[in-house]
């Protein structure tokens, strides 16, 4: 078997395309464009090519840019003015702060000052706890990226073992209660998940968020599951060359899964289209033109 590819970035081209001409006819229609803030604090490498791309894909889509770029050494009370001004203005309608932030600032408290309808990346504790109910709100992009990407495929998480490795808030937690949502039977492994192997060996869908590279192998695979590799680790190979690889080993287990995503080129431009997706969704709802 050669597993089928999970193309997230041609599903993502095809999504923001029709993202552009929603965005074109809703501007027309009510006077402005929706508009996203993403606050970038200290020059960490891998969040400034992740605040790049995000800006790029508002520039592409007509979405109106507010970000701003922090010194490292600026203060929690500088930053909380900051998200409480955004939070008043009406042009903005998504405020996300990239993460990790400096270690003196409180990414949590920071987090909780975003107003819940402009929480676009759906970290904030009013929109988990949606999530956990089943309600309508903002869903956090990444899991809500691999979940556009398994439907795009038709592939139904329903009466299906999901396996999600990785508990974080980001991307572990949220993405099983997706997943459970959607009616599979969900397990979460993590760090102290003895003997993950026979864990991961019982999905039908093996969704890892591990930041790990390339431990999930052939072995640790159930021949015919569905592979999701969210992981992005840079490596440096023994010519001192860096690259992007996953959590899984892509060359082993696509040779046992029946889909699985690349790194990169899966589950990375699916997030930025899910953040794009969801300014439009907070833009509607704050024009009253959405529930
Ligand atoms: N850092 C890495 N991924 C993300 C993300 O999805 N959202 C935020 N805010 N920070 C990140």
């Amino acid at each position: 078997m050669v597993a089928q590819i999970l193309d997230g970035k041609a599903l993502a081209q095809k999504i923001q395309g029709q993202l552009a001409q929603q965005v074109a006819e809703l501007a027309a229609k009510q006077g402005r464009s929706p508009g996203l803030a993403v606050l970038m604090v200290g020059d960490n490498p891998a969040s400034a090519a992740y605040v790049r791309n995000k800006e790029k894909a508002c520039a592409k889509l007509n979405i109106a840019s507010f970000g701003r770029h922090f010194p490292t050494e600026t203060t929690q009370a500088e930053l909380t003015d900051v998200i409480h001004s955004l939070n008043q203005d009406p042009n903005v309608d998504g405020i996300l702060v990239q993460l990790p932030v400096p270690d003196q600032i409180d990414a949590v408290a920071l987090l909780n000052q975003i107003d819940p309808e402009k929480d676009v990346d759906g970290l904030h504790p009013v929109n988990l706890g949606r999530l956990v109910r089943g309600e309508v709100g903002l869903r956090s992009c990444t899991p809500f990226g691999v979940m556009r990407l398994l439907q795009a495929y038709g592939i139904s998480p329903r009466g299906k073992q999901a396996v999600v490795v990785g508990r974080s808030i980001l991307v572990g937690k949220p993405q099983a209660l997706m997943l459970l949502e959607a009616d599979a039977t969900v397990v979460m492994a993590h760090s102290k998940t003895p003997d993950l192997a026979a864990v991961t060996r019982t999905a039908d869908i093996l969704v890892t968020a591990i930041g790990r590279p390339e431990i999930i192998t052939a072995e640790m695979v159930k021949p015919g599951a569905v592979v999701v590799d969210v992981g992005i680790n840079r490596v440096v190979d023994e010519n001192g060359k860096a690259y992007l690889t996953g959590d899984v080993d892509f060359a082993s287990v696509q040779a046992v899964a029946s889909y699985l995503t690349p790194v990169t080129g899966g589950v990375g431009p699916m997030t930025v289209t899910m953040l794009m997706a969801n300014t439009v969704e907070s833009y509607l709802r704050r024009e009253g033109l959405q529930e």
